[in-house]
């Protein structure tokens, strides 16, 4: 027992013995409406916790704070722990309120408060301490993988408190992995594993671990990994123009995926070296015919090739003969221009007809009502129908 709670016990007593005395004198009254009133405490590790202790009414009794361990920290304003990180934020007789910063794990316990009242009444907070998740690690990467390779992705998260959970992103999109948590002292260690069958598509793919835990309120724990698949390469061939015609020009287009990149693919015709360099240029994938000719007809191949295969494609040239083409395009032309033609007239024809009843209707009402009903007699409703407005006096005059 060191001095000074030696001292707080002496205090305490003391004040034990006035109490006594002064409730014997019937002087203090309301004393059985006096309780401390205190409130559980969450903080995050490294974080300043505030432990209030108030007291509605009260007759100038001290309050006291201590901790789990049962040592008193602050007894009125005064201090009894040596502890820097514990202090005094507000001591009145209403309310001791004590700040503990720094916090640790092992601060964690139910604290009491007491009012040293008689008999003493106490009040209990219990101060939680979580425990932040380191940042996550991702391990198991073959780097690079092949595809068809099955691996694990395994991430792990040490020292968080409560469990953290980890959750698994292909690309932004959530996948589900398998969790598993272990105690290790007050915090946990999570671990969350992710099989996978590689295939080509997820070559470049990120694989994103993401730890969610309360006391992670704005920095987002998250580690990030990008596989790399090595696959064999895949063939197709893509020509242009779709008709080869005799004397033009043709591409064809030889597009590889492969990783490693097959560079270069390699071209024959009908399973030889191409026969004539001048007119056939090889240039990066792409085969180019400036002018084809009917003995270029034949089977064209490209093969590429990487560490981990070789694949080829085939396109069967058919060189057109350009005036057969050409007849087949002016048939084709002239109906074409036939089809077009019929349907302008017949668009035409509505369109006038349309016309002609509108304007048609039109007239034979505007007849109607140009005074052929006030008329009295079948005389002045001719003139009337007749009459334009140059007419209007007339038509005056033969009614007075
Ligand atoms: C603790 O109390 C002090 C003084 O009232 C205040 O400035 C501080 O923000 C409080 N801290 C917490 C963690 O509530
Ligand atoms: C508390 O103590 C202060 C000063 O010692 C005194 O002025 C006040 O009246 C006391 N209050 C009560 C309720 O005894
Ligand atoms: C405070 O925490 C203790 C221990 O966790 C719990 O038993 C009690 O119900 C809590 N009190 C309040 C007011 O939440
Ligand atoms: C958890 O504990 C088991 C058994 O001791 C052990 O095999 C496993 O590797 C541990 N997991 C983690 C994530 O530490
Ligand atoms: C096609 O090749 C033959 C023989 O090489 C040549 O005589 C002919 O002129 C060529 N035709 C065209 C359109 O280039
Ligand atoms: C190439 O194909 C065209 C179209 O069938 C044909 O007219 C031509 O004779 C062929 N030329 C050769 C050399 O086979």
């Amino acid at each position: 027992m060191n001095l000074k709670s030696h001292l707080i016990f002496t205090l305490y007593t003391v004040y034990g013995i006035l109490l006594k005395v002064m409730a014997s004198k019937g002087k203090v009254r309301g004393i059985s409406g006096q309780y401390p009133l205190v409130q559980n405490v969450t903080v995050t590790e490294g974080g300043t916790a505030n432990m209030t202790c108030r007291v509605e009414y009260n007759d100038n009794t001290s309050l006291q704070w201590s901790n789990p361990a049962q040592q008193t920290l602050f007894f009125g304003d005064k201090k009894a722990l040596r502890d820097n990180r514990i202090e005094l934020v507000r001591a009145s007789w209403a309310e001791l309120t004590i700040s503990i910063s720094d916090v640790t794990l092992s601060d964690e316990g139910m604290y009491t408060c007491s009012l040293f009242t008689m008999p003493v009444r106490t009040a209990k907070a219990y101060l939680t301490v979580l425990g932040v998740p380191q940042k996550p690690e991702i391990d198991g990467f073959t780097k690079p993988a092949v595809e068809g390779d099955h691996i694990t992705l395994t991430c792990m998260t040490h020292g968080s408190k409560p469990a953290a959970d980890l959750r698994w992103f292909r690309n932004e999109k959530e996948v589900k992995g398998a969790k598993e948590v272990n105690a290790s002292g007050k915090t946990f260690t999570v671990r969350s594993s992710l099989q996978l069958h590689v295939d080509r598509n997820d070559d470049g793919v990120a694989y994103t671990c993401k730890v969610d835990h309360v006391a992670l309120t704005q920095t987002p724990q998250q580690a990030t990994e990008v596989l790399e698949v090595h696959y064999a390469p895949r063939v197709e061939i893509v020509h242009s123009p779709a008709v080869p015609q005799e004397g033009q020009y043709l591409k064809l287009e030889c597009v590889s995926k492969g990783n490693p990149s097959p560079d270069p693919v390699m071209w024959t015709k009908d399973g030889s070296e191409l026969p004539d360099l001048d007119r056939m240029i090889v240039e990066g994938r792409d085969l180019t015919f400036t002018s084809l000719n009917k003995t270029d007809n034949g089977t064209y191949r490209c093969e590429a090739t990487n560490h981990l295969g070789t694949s080829s494609a085939e396109y069967i040239l058919y060189v057109y003969d350009p005036n057969a083409l050409g007849q087949h395009g002016t048939d084709h032309a002239l109906i074409g221009g036939v089809v077009a033609v019929v349907v302008f007239v017949t668009l035409c024809l509505i369109i006038v007809l349309g016309r002609y009843l509108a304007r048609h209707k039109g007239t034979y009402l505007t007849n109607e009502a140009k005074g052929a009903d006030d008329a009295p007699d079948a005389d002045t409703a001719i003139i009337n129908a007749e009459g334009n407005h140059a007419h209007a006096e007339e038509k005056k005059e033969y009614f007075i």
